[in-house]
């Protein structure tokens, strides 16, 4: 049984916590400086918890840093001894390896997440990298554990602010088009409650479809387009438009971002 250690039970830790444990066989024990969120998290997630993240690290053969970016350096620092031989797996948006590395040396091992919020229900879209001091043993628990909590892919870390944009703010830029559908179907006779149903439901049917099946885009495009039909008429309004660009923009404003903020990561 696999020993995993939590440092911080936000939202995020809870939801990586809630996946592993559904999907492995393991030992799990969380901390907090926050007695009260540390205290919830034992009773919702039936897990031992600790105020001391040194106890923490000396238990654990894996560690998961799931505090803040701006609280990363910190819980370095106080479990750098204890660390050596563990694996450290740092969440932290923006922080990179080689910045985890000065703190707690380049001979430990490190692997850097980007998960997404869908995490909360077990669909998140995430990517990782690995330090040089990971083995091929390390590899396969790292993957198996990630990709429990929904879609895991290792990458290599240059491309991690592509990730940030695309799938770790994703959610947001999806909900944003949602919304727009909702207040379509609104405005052309739905009530909100239906509109909201409707649209959500055909967003998350498509992913699945496509996840599931295994077709590709332009498949399924063709699959609902009958020649004259209603689909071909809304999709000649669609490729007329800007809309590509403006994806493209919002794409390449998030990485601007992550490269402006990564400089201090
Ligand atoms: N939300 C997302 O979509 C998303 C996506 C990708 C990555 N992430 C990353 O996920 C990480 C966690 O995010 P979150 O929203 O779950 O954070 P959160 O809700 O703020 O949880 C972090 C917890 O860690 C505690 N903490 C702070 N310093 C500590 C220390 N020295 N020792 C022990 N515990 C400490 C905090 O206590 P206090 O509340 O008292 O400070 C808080 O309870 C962040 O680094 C974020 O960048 C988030």
């Amino acid at each position: 049984m696999i020993k995993i250690g939590f440092i911080g039970t936000g939202n995020m830790a809870k939801a990586l916590i809630r996946n592993i444990k559904n999907a492995d066989n393991c030992c799990i024990i969380a901390s907090d400086k926050n007695q009260d969120k540390l205290s919830k998290a034992e009773k919702e997630l039936e897990i031992s918890t600790t105020k001391s993240n040194k106890e923490l690290a000396q238990e654990s053969e894996i560690i998961f840093l799931c505090v803040k970016p701006k609280d990363i350096a910190a819980v370095l620092e106080e479990i750098r001894e204890i660390a050596e031989n563990k694996v450290i797996i740092s969440i932290a948006a923006g922080v990179k390896i080689s910045s985890i590395e000065k703190i707690i040396g380049n001979d430990r091992k490190v692997v850097r997440v980007m998960p997404n919020v869908n995490c909360i229900v077990g669909e998140t879209a995430a990517a990782y990298s690995l330090n040089k001091n990971i083995r091929n043993k390390d590899k396969e628990i790292i993957n198996k554990l990630l990709n429990s909590a929904g879609l895991a892919l290792e990458i290599n870390e240059e491309k991690m602010d592509a990730v940030t944009a695309l799938s770790g703010s994703g959610p947001a830029f999806v909900a944003f088009l949602i919304d727009i559908f909702v207040n379509a179907g609104i405005k052309y006779g739905l009530s909100k409650e239906d509109s909201y149903k409707l649209a959500v439901q055909t967003f998350y049917g498509t992913g699945s479809l496509l996840k599931k099946k295994k077709i590709t885009i332009e498949k399924l495009i063709e699959m609902v387009s009958s020649p004259g039909g209603t689909t071909v008429a809304g999709r000649e309004v669609l490729e007329d438009s800007d809309i590509n660009k403006i994806i493209d923009k919002t794409i390449e404003a998030a990485i601007k971002r992550s490269k402006e903020l990564g400089k201090n990561g």
